[in-house]
């Protein structure tokens, strides 16, 4: 085997560590802060806490607050034109993943003057955005780990990648005290999304034993301590445990990519504005199940890292561990609930196949495979 591999970037954990953000600026030799951030989080605190963090250090900086859940290439574009507006600056991501990958997006387009976001097959090769530091404040999508983004195109009813290497965080800044009063429903959906990334790294085809030391690392802590948190959103254990482990679960993903739970995610995102994991919940159990032929060894280090078996079918364990924990966190519902219509099948299916997160699956499915799997949890 031959293999490359930079694991990963600089990362800063711990209760209370945001508080040093203006230490992690200066260090980037930066003075001035574009803070990307999206429209529901002013409500949390969280954004005039960081606020105040910055204007006690005496740094000036604006706030981009015009991002949505799933942000669209319009958003990007907007917020690239007030970056432009503000400068040379260190952009601070600060939010769940759609604010993360937005800032992503928003740094890359900046530092390409002529670009718009409906470049962004374009841009993996361009010139590069300006720095950037991650403070996410769900614990989930690992976004921090990586330069790329999801994006959606809303006209052509899909998802796009947006990334660069000069845009992967130069600093993961993660602060589980901010997690503290996230909502039961979303530490639920961010979660599950992060235990979903550990087991499709594990599955992956281009899993190696680097991606794996870290996604088995993750499902064990996702899988433990989601549920605690879930229950009590207060419990700073569980939120810290559970945010260190959607980080690994992100560094996980970054060096192997995912699989086809995500394909069909961001499928059925697209068609009807399902939050990811709600989405991912969805399919979860049931492309396990037709995965397992493929994915004999990593669901059978899924079944350890979540302590059950030892069992004669290690795939069958794996998938009632993950059935129970989704359970304990109420999030799985039928395509019907979530607003599919019936009709819309086989044009999620064909979304699913073409995305090309489904390239790393362990069994590739043909869109009729994929129509039926859904058709199974209608
Ligand atoms: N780049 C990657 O590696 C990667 C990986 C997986 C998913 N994603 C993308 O990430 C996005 C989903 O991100 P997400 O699951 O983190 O959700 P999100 O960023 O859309 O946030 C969900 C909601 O939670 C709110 N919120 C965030 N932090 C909060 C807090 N501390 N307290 C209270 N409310 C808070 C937000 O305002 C928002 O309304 C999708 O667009 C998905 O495609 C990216
Ligand atoms: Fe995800």
């Amino acid at each position: 085997m031959r293999l490359s591999v930079e694991p990963a970037g600089r990362t800063e954990y711990g209760p209370g560590v945001v508080a040093e953000l203006p230490d992690f600026v200066d260090g980037l030799g930066h003075s001035r802060v574009f803070v990307v951030t999206d429209r529901g989080l002013r409500a949390t605190g969280i954004v005039e806490r960081v606020e105040k963090i910055l204007a006690a250090a005496g740094i000036e900086h604006a706030v981009h607050e015009d991002i949505g859940p799933n942000p669209s290439t319009a958003e990007l574009d907007r917020g690239a034109a007030a970056l432009r507006g503000f400068g040379d600056s260190v952009v601070l991501a600060l939010g769940g993943g759609s604010a993360l990958d937005a800032a992503k997006g928003i740094s890359l387009l900046a530092g390409n003057p002529g670009a718009s976001a409906a470049d962004a097959e374009r841009l993996w090769d361009a010139s590069d955005g300006l720095p950037l530091i991650a403070v996410p404040t769900t614990a989930g999508t690992g976004a921090e780990t990586n330069g790329f983004g999801v994006t959606e195109d809303v006209r052509a009813r899909r998802k796009v990648y947006i990334g660069h290497s000069s845009v992967k965080p130069r600093i993961a800044v993660l602060d589980p005290e901010l997690t503290l009063g996230l909502p039961a429903r979303i530490t639920a959906a961010t979660g599950l999304d992060a235990l979903v990334h550990g087991i499709e790294s594990l599955a992956s085809r281009g899993s190696t034993p680097f991606s794996a030391a870290y996604a088995a690392q993750a499902v064990g802590l996702v899988g433990r301590w989601l549920p605690i948190a879930y229950r009590d959103g207060g419990d700073l254990q569980a939120r810290s445990e559970l945010m260190l482990g959607a980080h690994l679960a992100g560094h996980a993903l970054t060096l192997s990519g995912l699989g086809l739970v995500h394909g069909i995610g961001h499928a059925l995102t697209a068609h009807t504005g399902t939050p990811h994991g709600v989405a991912l919940a969805a399919v979860l159990e049931e492309v396990m199940a037709f995965s397992a032929p493929a994915a004999a060894a990593a669901y059978e280090v899924t079944a350890r890292a979540l302590h059950v078996g030892p069992s004669a079918d290690w795939a069958d364990a794996a998938v009632l561990a993950v059935h129970e924990i989704s359970g304990a966190i109420g999030i799985k519902r039928p395509l019907r609930e979530l607003g599919v219509a019936l009709e819309d099948i086989p044009a999620i299916a064909a979304a699913a196949v073409a995305d090309v997160v489904t390239e790393n699956a362990p069994r590739l499915p043909s869109e009729a495979e994929v129509a039926e799997l859904l058709r199974s949890v209608y």
